[in-house]
């Protein structure tokens, strides 16, 4: 039988999206299963993290399997992605000798690594990750990489479905905010893939110079067109969120400026009114406010919005473990 992994939210169809979203639905409130007795995680984590790591620890125990974390900066060698190098600097492992090690000792492989090399070019090939599921021979999962964040968006469209019922053709509204530092425009790509596969009229909002990848918008667009949605693109908030059913905020470091974090910077120091707070939320349809957090209060969201009636932050951090429950049931089950 031929591994699956799961690295992009395109990897998924529409009915196989939909399917692990009703298994997801279904396994919430189950706290166990023997799905995976006797099974080992591995989940190795080259940049930090609060929900992808917990979340993923929980659904493998609910399932009746061990977890193994690896803390990949202070616990493993420097790992070379490139193929056919002659490996004379830094890195001490090829990834392919890692990859095939532990998928002696694991079941299913997670790497989160948020690559920054300053070529947004690089970084977009995901040499790492690609080169782990290339050369693992279990299942790898992506627990967000420089380009997608899919877990995440799967739990964001279970929390949509939780919250709407039925998801095509509803009002999202996908609004850049603001935040000191480049924050990571994964999960902003793979929300725009998953709410296109299920016909979401979606509108993505933000300042010129923050546009996401072309290839994502474009693959969104026509797979929301296919499914019976739309996406259009909007510079200003007010637009962005006026009618939203729902407003997902998030902060994203642009293509654009991916190789000069310090332009970035300037350019940003402008742009402080984007920030999600309730006199954005009153323009809206009484949207449900979304956020993946961690998230700055008072930069990307207010609290009035963060801990308002319509946020509904929390739940999306509890659908991380059923999402997950019902992803690794479809790999590993
Ligand atoms: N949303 C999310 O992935 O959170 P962490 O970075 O804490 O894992």
């Amino acid at each position: 039988m031929t591994k699956r992994d799961f690295l992009s939210a395109g990897d998924l169809g529409r009915d196989e999206l939909e399917n692990l979203l009703e298994l997801a639905q279904r396994s919430r409130g189950k706290r166990t299963s023997q799905v995976l007795a006797g099974k080992t995680l591995g989940l190795i984590f080259f940049d930090r993290s609060l929900r992808t790591r917990v979340s993923f620890e929980v659904a493998a125990v609910q399932l009746g399997g061990h977890v193994i974390n690896i803390f990949a900066d202070r616990e493993m060698y420097d790992l070379e992605p490139e193929e056919q190098t002659v490996m004379d600097g830094r890195a001490e492992e090829h990834v392919k000798d890692a990859a095939r090690t532990l998928s002696r000792y694991c079941d299913a492989l997670g790497i989160r690594q948020l690559s920054r090399t300053g070529s947004w070019e690089k970084d977009r090939q995901e040499l790492l990750l690609r080169s782990y599921a290339r050369y693992a021979t279990v299942p790898v999962v992506n627990l967000e990489s420089s380009v997608e964040h899919p877990c995440q968006a799967i739990a964001d469209a279970m929390t949509m479905q939780a919250h709407l019922t039925r998801l095509p053709g509803r009002r999202l509204s996908v609004v850049w905010t603001n935040n000191p530092e480049p924050k990571n425009i994964g999960p902003c790509h793979s929300l725009l893939r998953v709410a296109g596969m299920l016909g979401m009229s979606i509108t993505l909002c933000h300042p010129l110079g923050f546009e996401p990848a072309q290839d994502v918008v474009t693959a969104a667009t026509r797979d929301a067109q296919a499914n019976g949605g739309s996406l259009r693109i909007v510079n200003s908030l007010d637009d962005g969120v006026r009618d939203a059913e729902v407003v997902y905020a998030r902060s994203w470091g642009s293509p654009k400026y991916w190789e000069d974090a310090e332009r970035e910077s300037i350019v940003k120091r402008s742009l402080q009114s984007w920030i999600v707070d309730e006199s954005a939320m009153a323009k809206t349809r009484n949207a449900l406010f979304m956020h993946p957090l961690p998230v700055r209060r008072g930069v990307g969201a207010s609290d009035g919005v963060l801990d308002g009636p319509r946020s509904v932050i929390y739940d999306q951090a509890e659908n991380r473990i059923h999402a997950q429950k019902a992803l690794l049931t479809h790999l590993l089950g």
